[in-house]
């Protein structure tokens, strides 16, 4: 107890001193210590913040973060996204598939507007407001309880609430309080300033800022459906949306969908759509949910917005990928408040079918957070003699003569180990936000090292340090002692990095965040997973193990097949672990007498749907088969059995009937 007492005390004067060269470095631009010593300050505190139990740790929230970062905190359950329905088949589609997958005829759906905002977790301990952050990737947000304590009429503290409770909702700006707002700010719409305004390491700004928010998520309470949900929220005292509709039928949404459309210019706020809940909560962790989305929940999504604007000129963008992208710019116009100037014209096939010039007066079209997009042009107002744009058929960077790409309409610059837009695209990805995030290292900052040769690929980044001992790089504009010791010390300090940032980063075709997490959670180390893609070459079943992994699939195994087919990549790779602790996944071990075990299921199940039983299996850690192998552990039989039964009682795997397999789950 003395320690924690020691502990918090050391951890206060670290805040206050943070607090301090904070204030002098953002507000009084005087700082008294360089980047270096600061930063070892943060690194004290964030080792104590590590040791202390969560509650301590909140006490106080932590100082403001030193760059556009804040402290990271952890969601207890992901915050993940919603699927998406453009149509009423899709709408459709989802109702039966949970009809379905629940082996019921009828379910209560809660229909709400769907918030333009940005989502926010809030969390009360014995009704004490102690958090709040926002998103983030879903399972890291960024800390902003000081900024959320700001905004009016959001409750400090709850009546009657014990142990923790958690809140979750949209935080937005009301579209006149934008108006005014911006008269003297240029955010792009609501939804921007809100972010922007949230945001803000100067909490002083965010109270200054109109925030709202609409809460409609409880994670802890008693209630047993959405709709109770909603009632208590309100009874808290937090803020809910008045529109809310109970239904059990395809009628009922759609009618809901069609009320907002037809009212939504006079909510004093954005929404871009429905969203539609599964009532019952007991039903909606049944559904469970994918890796992305609650498979109990749906966004019926708004059709998209049009405008009509001048295209300037097409370019051509180079990606880390190589492939060649053509992109119009535009003169800028307000697609229903969004401010485009470019738009996306995906690959030259494109280009062609809508015959797309320069110097046409084109039809935009933005559909939610979707790529601004050309749907079609105004052929009469084209002059004459307008000629045909050409695609080309060398590299605009580095000239090498460009590939098809198979089964694509893409075309692709082969150099991929030499030209230099390649490389820089490559970079710049290895740095970016979900990747390295190296503070300090920017696009530009790559592009600038990498025309000194200082930079020329990704290992380079770690070695800096010892080029720049044999360069002047003061004698560069924009460079000074301080800025030159905060960048190698973010440097450093990224030395030691999550596996699946690291798995990201790399930018292998189809390996996103998501599915870089599944990698880094399945193969849990550095070295294991290394093992086995260097083996995809030669070894089918390894390939066939990686295909296999729920949310991976053959194109991502594929392209990383072919990622470690390349010499030269490998050599890469080499290089870089020399400089990097890649820290391994911790597994979450469970006693769950399913965990990593592999089971196969046959027959009809009665109490439960074949999709609910592999959703199941799969949350107990088991991984589920269609055929039986002696690796097998469990064959889990239904009524009227197939074939499978006799080949696992002669394989001696153990058999499972309904009742105990219910009991067992
Ligand atoms: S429920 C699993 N209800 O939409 C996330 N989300 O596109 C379920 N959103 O990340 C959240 N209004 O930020 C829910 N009435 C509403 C919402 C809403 C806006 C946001 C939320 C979510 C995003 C997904």
């Amino acid at each position: 107890m003395a320690d924690l007492k020691k502990m918090i005390e050391e951890l206060t004067k670290l805040r206050d001193q943070i607090n301090y060269h904070n204030l002098l470095y953002y507000q009084k631009h005087a700082p008294e210590i360089t980047d270096a010593e600061y930063d070892e300050l943060r690194q004290k505190a964030a080792e104590i913040e590590a040791r202390l139990p969560e509650i301590d740790r909140m006490q106080d929230g932590v100082g403001a973060a030193p760059d556009e970062k804040f402290s990271k905190v952890k969601h207890q359950e992901p915050m993940l996204s919603l699927d998406n329905a453009f149509d009423e088949q899709g709408v459709e589609k989802f109702l039966s598939k949970i009809k379905r997958f629940l082996i019921r005829d009828e379910i209560e759906i809660l229909c709400e507007p769907k918030i333009d905002g940005l989502s926010f977790s809030a969390v009360y301990e014995d009704g004490r407001f102690v958090r709040a952050a926002t998103r983030g990737d879903g399972f890291v947000g960024e800390d902003v309880t000081s900024n959320v304590a700001t905004i009016k009429g959001f409750p400090k503290t709850l009546q009657g609430v014990q142990g923790r409770l958690e809140v979750r909702g949209e935080i937005y700006i009301s579209n006149s309080d934008f108006l005014k707002l911006n008269e003297s700010n240029a955010f792009a719409n609501p939804r921007n300033a809100a972010a922007g305004s949230l945001k803000q390491l100067d909490v002083n700004v965010t109270a200054s800022r109109p925030l709202k928010y609409f809460a409609y998520s409880l994670i802890g309470g008693a209630e047993k459906s959405q709709s109770e949900v909603l009632n208590r929220l309100d009874a808290l005292g937090f803020c809910v949306n008045e529109h809310q509709f109970l239904t059990d039928n395809i009628n009922g949404m759609l009618e809901f969908y069609n009320k907002i459309y037809d009212c939504r210019y006079s909510l004093d706020y954005d929404i871009d759509g429905i969203v539609y809940k599964v009532n019952n909560l007991a039903l909606q962790s049944r559904l469970g949910s994918t890796h992305k989305a609650p498979r109990s929940a749906l966004a019926y999504k708004f059709s998209a917005v049009y405008a009509k604007t001048k295209l300037n000129k097409i370019f051509i963008q180079i990606g880390r990928t190589g492939i060649l992208t053509p992109v119009a710019d535009l003169v800028p116009v307000n697609v229903g408040g969004v401010l485009v100037s470019r738009a996306s014209l995906h690959n030259q096939d494109e280009i062609k079918r809508k015959d797309i010039r320069e110097g046409d007066v084109v039809t935009v079209k933005r559909a939610g957070d979707v790529i601004p997009q050309i749907v079609e042009v105004d052929k009469d107002s084209r002059s004459k003699n307008v000629s045909e744009f050409v695609f080309p058929e060398a590299c605009p960077e580095c000239g090498s003569k460009v590939q098809n790409v198979e089964g694509e309409a893409a075309v692709r610059c082969p150099e991929e180990f030499t030209c230099r837009a390649q490389i820089i695209a490559k970079l710049k990805y290895f740095i970016s936000k979900d990747a390295f995030d190296i503070v300090g290292l920017g696009g530009k900052q790559i592009e600038f090292f990498y025309d000194l040769g200082l930079i020329k690929q990704i290992p380079d980044i770690f070695t800096l340090e010892e080029k720049l001992n044999g360069f002047n790089l003061k004698q560069q504009p924009g460079w000074g002692e301080k800025s030159i010791a905060g960048l190698l010390n973010s440097i450093q300090n990224k030395k030691a990095i999550a596996l699946d940032r690291l798995i990201f980063s790399l930018g292998v075709r189809f390996v996103g965040r998501v599915t870089a997490k599944l990698l880094a959670s399945y193969y849990t180390s550095y070295n294991n997973w290394y093992g086995n893609m260097i083996k995809l070459p030669l070894n089918k079943e390894i390939f066939s193990e990686l295909e296999s992994i729920g949310g991976v699939g053959k194109k991502t195994a594929e392209s990383l097949k072919s990622f470690f087919s390349e010499e030269r990549n490998m050599k890469m790779l080499n290089d870089l672990i020399f400089h990097l602790n890649v820290l391994p996944v911790n597994v979450n071990s469970s006693d769950s007498i399913l965990n990593n075990k592999i089971v196969v299921f046959t027959g009809t199940l009665l109490t439960m749907s074949r999709g609910e039983a592999k959703v199941r299996a799969e949350a107990l850690g088991a991984k589920v088969g269609s055929s039986l192998s002696i690796k097998t552990d469990y064959l889990i039989a239904g009524e009227n059995p197939g074939s499978k039964y006799k080949k696992a009682m002669e394989l001696g795997i153990k058999i499972l009937n309904e009742d105990q397999w219910r009991s067992l789950i």
